[in-house]
């Protein structure tokens, strides 16, 4: 997603009733997450839920990491808008090629990212080198329909009306998720078998959990 055309209708799109869902149902999955803790967004693209984890956690310092210039760009301007470059700093890095601007975070989250990555375990890999004993992880993606006929319904319900260029990126994105299963095979395969995979929605999952035993 390095196109600024692409980035802006991406940063555009009304992603605000899914966005803030996603990050409620964070202190609801999750229970006690901590009040001040260093968390890392990984694939933060313009910000939007960065933003959104920032405001409803104000103890909370967080490095966002997207490997998109453009996404950055527009990630800037809103985190300036929103005054929160004290407390979110944004970083350019492409996993799995560069290094992450940090280790030890006790909240790793990700929105997304998933299903851009050719190889899941991208993203398992980064989440085990850069998470603290006992981090809390809230990994968020859309999961794959059954078939064709749901795909077309989840289209209709929720990208109808849209910009063009963002429902064939909605159609492409939920062709290529993972489902619930595929999921919990990458955590077991990575060695992240402690944390849940659940279906949130009808288009969405969750990874969830503590990692190790430690809460
Ligand atoms: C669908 S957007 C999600 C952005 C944001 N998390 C959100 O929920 O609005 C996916 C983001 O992942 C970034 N991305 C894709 N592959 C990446 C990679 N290998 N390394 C870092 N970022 C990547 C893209 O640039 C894009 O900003």
């Amino acid at each position: 997603m390095d196109d600024a055309v692409q980035a802006a209708a991406y940063a555009q799109g009304d992603f605000a009733i899914a966005h803030q869902f996603l990050v409620d149902q964070a202190g609801r999955l999750l229970g006690d997450l901590p009040p001040e803790a260093r968390a890392l967004d990984l694939g933060c693209g313009p910000g939007d839920v960065t933003v959104r984890f920032a405001r409803a956690w104000p103890g909370w310092h967080i490095d966002a990491v997207d490997g998109a210039e453009a996404m950055l760009t527009l990630a800037r301007a809103r985190l300036r808008a929103e005054a929160l470059q004290a407390r979110v700093r944004l970083y350019r890095a492409v996993l799995p090629h560069d290094p992450l601007p940090g280790s030890g975070y006790q909240v790793v989250l990700s929105n997304s990212l998933l299903h851009h990555l050719h190889d899941p375990q991208v993203l398992w890999s980064a989440v085990r080198a850069v998470a603290a004993p006992a981090a809390a992880v809230y990994v968020t993606d859309l999961r794959r329909p059954a078939d064709e006929a749901e795909l077309h319904r989840l289209i209709e319900t929720y990208g109808a009306g849209g910009p063009a260029v963002l429902q064939r990126d909605f159609a492409a994105s939920l062709r290529a998720a993972f489902t619930v299963q595929e999921v919990r095979g990458q955590l077991a395969a990575a060695g992240l078998a402690g944390l849940d995979v659940l279906a949130l929605t009808d288009r969405h999952l969750a990874v969830v959990g503590c990692l190790r035993l430690a809460c």
